[in-house]
C-alpha cells in the first residue's frame, strides 16, 4: 500500500477495457469506509457510465478527453438533501445550511474520493481528478439532477492505463522538509523558499513553459497564465451564488 501510495501518477489515457461490476462495487465501498464527519456521510457519489451521460458532462469539465474516453466518470457531491429527508421523517429538525456543516461535508467527499483514488490504483486501475467540478458546478448539477442541498465537490475518472500512460514519469513534487513542520511552524526566510522551489523551476519542461509563454519566471506561469486572480474571482463568485441556489445560507 505504501509502495503504491508513493509510485501515484495521474493517468489521462485509458483502455477500452471496461470495470466490473465487482471492481467498480469493491472501490466504492472502500471509498465509503472513509472517516467521516459525526458518522452522518453527509455525501453522494454519482457513478457515470452511460455514454450520453458523459457526452452532457463533458463541456461542463471544459471537454476534457477523459471525460468521454474513461469507462468510469465519478462524481462526489456535499449531500445534505438524504440526510435533511431522514430528520424530517423522524421529527428531528436539522440545522445544515450553514458554512461549517458545509466545510465538514465537503472535507467527507474529498476523504471518499481520495479513498477511492487509492482502491482504484490497488486494483490496476488508473484515476485522474477534474477540478472543473467546482468550475462548472451549475451545469453538472443540472446534467445530474441534483437536488437542492447537493453539490458537485469534485470528480475522478477511472480506468485502465494505456501502457504509454503506465511508463509516463512522475511528476514532482516539492522537498518534503519543505512541505513539513516539526512541532510548531516554521516561517519561510527567502533562502528556504529559492531551495525548495529550485528543482521545480529548473524541470526542462517547466523552463519551456516559462519560455513559451514569455515570463520571466514559472511563478508568474502560475498567476499570469495557469491560475489567474480574474478567474479565481469569477468561479468564485458563481461557485458561491450555487452553494446558495443548493439551498446553503452561506
Ligand atoms: C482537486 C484536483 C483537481 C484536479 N483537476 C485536474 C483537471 O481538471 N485536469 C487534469 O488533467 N488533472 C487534474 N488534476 C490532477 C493534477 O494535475 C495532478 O494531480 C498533479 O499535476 C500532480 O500529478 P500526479 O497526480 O500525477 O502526481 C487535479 C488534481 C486535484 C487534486
Amino acid at each position: 500500500m505504501l509502495q503504491q501510495l508513493i509510485n501515484h501518477k495521474t493517468i489521462r489515457r485509458y483502455t477500452d477495457a471496461p470495470i466490473s461490476e465487482q471492481t467498480l462495487n469493491r472501490i466504492l465501498t472502500a471509498a465509503c469506509r472513509a472517516s467521516n464527519t459525526g458518522g452522518m456521510q453527509t455525501y453522494s457519489i454519482v457513478v457515470t457510465l452511460d455514454k450520453e451521460i458523459k457526452k452532457q458532462l463533458a463541456p461542463a469539465h471544459f471537454n476534457q478527453p477523459m471525460v468521454t474516453e474513461a469507462p468510469a466518470v465519478i462524481t462526489f457531491c456535499v449531500d445534505f438533501n438524504r440526510f435533511n429527508h431522514w430528520c424530517a421523517l423522524r421529527n428531528a429538525k436539522p440545522g445544515y445550511g450553514n458554512l461549517l456543516s458545509l466545510s465538514s461535508a465537503i472535507i467527507d467527499a474529498c476523504l471518499a474520493s481520495q479513498n477511492l483514488a487509492v482502491a482504484a490504483e490497488s486494483e490496476g486501475l488508473g484515476i485522474c481528478y477534474l477540478g472543473t467540478t467546482t468550475y462548472n458546478a451549475r451545469s453538472i448539477i443540472k446534467t445530474l439532477k441534483l437536488p437542492k442541498y447537493v453539490v458537485p465537490i469534485t470528480t475522478i475518472t477511472v480506468g485502465y492505463p494505456t501502457a504509454e500512460e503506465k511508463e509516463k514519469q512522475q511528476e514532482d513534487r516539492l522537498p518534503l522538509d519543505g512541505i513539513c513542520h516539526h512541532e510548531i511552524y516554521e516561517d519561510y526566510p527567502d533562502s528556504e523558499i529559492e531551495r525548495i522551489y529550485r528543482y521545480k523551476e529548473n524541470l526542462p519542461q517547466n523552463k519551456q513553459f516559462v519560455l513559451e509563454n514569455k515570463k520571466e519566471t514559472l511563478a508568474q506561469v502560475f498567476t499570469d497564465i495557469r491560475y489567474t486572480q480574474q478567474d479565481a474571482e469569477r468561479i468564485s463568485v458563481e461557485l458561491l451564488d450555487v452553494f446558495r441556489e443548493q439551498g446553503f445560507q452561506i
